[in-house]
């Protein structure tokens, strides 16, 4: 099978890619390539995965995904399998967390298992392709990794000139939003990052068939940071938002209000407070450049630190209220980690209603639209929007969903802690 060769833009897609995690990034990524043209195989270690994709069904939602994956599986562009089979191109979109413990120390393991998983299957002239959010080095580790358990093959290491490279390698993020993957995966621009600039040649050439956006060439390294800094970015922003939130509460005044007219200002543009900062990415990310350089990433940390305070201070809130009427019960309003997404990861808004829940057994009813994405509810009491709202006489507004934007205020004790009413 003949192989991506370097070029700058390729119009006919030849070539097998394998595409490895089947998740958020990876499907709607295998599902573009494949909608590309490109014979397109999905590696995923979870055989409900592996069975919806193969039925061309998502099994995350992610507008126009479920029509896109219909059309390439049943065109037979894309299948789904358990193990990986030989390919040209690799593409490695495993998750990347955080640990719990009080470093946040990155687990790699997924990236680890990955390389160890596509090892025995690679072959002289793949590309490999790391995009998984990563600390800086990841690649290079994978490139140890893949050499370590293939010494038959030449890895770009150890200063090799690259014409004697067997296997490129690269580093692409992804910059996506849940919500909007497709139509971002075909206009977002890329940072492309290759262990040597023929890895980034090639990496690009791949990308070039799925977006129109810019394809930023660099080397790994910078690409891997780059990510990291867009996404503590967000979160030193995000926690000014949240600590300008606490100090209004303090002050008496409405933070929603300060915001709008602050952002009059042609220079001034605050974003929005929230019940703190979820997900995969922004929650986590900014850890890796704690843990890599702790003593200079002061305000990244403080910021991680800011916003992870904030769920404590939204149950204080409505603990007041909880506490200032016996018989009150609380309707909370969204669960996932932000609007419009039945992602749960790292959500402060389903950490809140779990403690509210745990300290205030028999009080606490929540609402949520995407919550049969929720796998484990545990405690929760999960109920639809109009009879939690008919139930409750209290309000805590976590997550500003679609489905709650036409609520109008309700007239009991509310805490809003997105903005919903503001
Ligand atoms: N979700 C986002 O919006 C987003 C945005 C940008 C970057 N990222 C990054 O992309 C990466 C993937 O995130 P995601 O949201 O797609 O994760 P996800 O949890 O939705 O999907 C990961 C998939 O990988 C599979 N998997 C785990 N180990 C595997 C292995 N060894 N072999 C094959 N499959 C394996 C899992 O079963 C899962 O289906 C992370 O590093 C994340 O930080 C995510």
């Amino acid at each position: 099978m003949p192989t991506l060769s370097v070029v700058d833009a390729a119009p006919n897609p030849r070539g097998r890619v394998g595409v490895v995690g089947l998740g958020y990034i990876g499907l709607p990524t295998a599902a573009c390539l494949a909608g590309a043209g490109f014979e397109v195989i999905g590696i995923d270690v979870d055989p409900r995965v592996i069975e919806a994709v193969n039925a061309g069904r998502a099994h995350i939602v992610e507008p126009g995904l479920d029509e896109l994956l219909s059309a390439v599986v049943d065109g037979g562009r894309l299948r789904a399998v358990l193990a990986p089979e030989p390919a040209d191109i690799w593409l490695i979109a495993v998750p990347t967390p955080v640990g719990h413990d009080q470093f946040r120390t990155p687990d790699l393991s997924y990236v680890d298992a990955a390389a160890d998983a596509l090892a025995p299957v690679l072959k002289r002239g793949d590309l490999v392709v790391l995009e998984s959010t990563s600390p800086v080095g990841t690649t290079r580790r994978m490139i140890e990794r893949l050499s370590a358990a293939r010494p038959d093959l030449r890895f770009p290491q150890d200063g090799r000139p690259e014409a004697e490279v067997d296997v490129d390698a690269a580093y692409s993020p992804e910059r996506v939003i849940p919500g909007r993957t497709l139509e971002e995966l075909a206009i977002n621009d890329r940072v492309v990052g290759g262990a040597t600039p023929r890895a980034a040649r090639r990496a690009a050439a791949l990308y070039r068939h799925m977006t129109s956006g810019e394809l930023l060439q660099t080397d790994d390294r910078t690409a891997e940071f780059v990510k990291l800094a867009e996404n503590a970015f967000r979160d030193v922003n995000i926690a000014f938002a949240n600590e300008l939130s606490m100090v209004c509460d303090q002050v008496g005044l409405n933070v929603w209000e300060v915001i709008r007219l602050a952002n009059h200002h042609p220079r001034v543009s605050v974003l929005t407070p929230g019940p703190g900062v979820g997900g995969h990415c922004i929650a986590v990310d900014p850890w890796f450049i704690v843990a890599q350089a702790p003593e200079a990433a002061r305000l990244i940390r403080t910021a991680r630190e800011v916003n992870d305070g904030k769920p404590d201070f939204v149950l204080a809130k409505i603990g007041a209220v909880l506490e200032a009427d016996p018989q009150a019960v609380v309707a909370c309003l969204g669960l996932a980690f932000k609007p419009n997404v039945d992602d749960f990861r790292e959500s402060p808004s389903l950490d809140i209603a779990r403690a509210l829940t745990a300290r205030y057994p028999g009080r606490v009813i929540c609402a949520e639209p995407y919550a049969d994405a929720l796998r484990d509810p545990g405690e929760l009491v999960l109920k639809p929007l109009p009879e939690a709202l008919e139930t409750a006489n209290a309000v805590l507004a976590l997550v500003a969903h679609d489905e709650f934007r036409a609520l109008p205020r309700p007239r009991v004790p509310v805490v809003d802690a997105c903005g919903l009413w503001k």
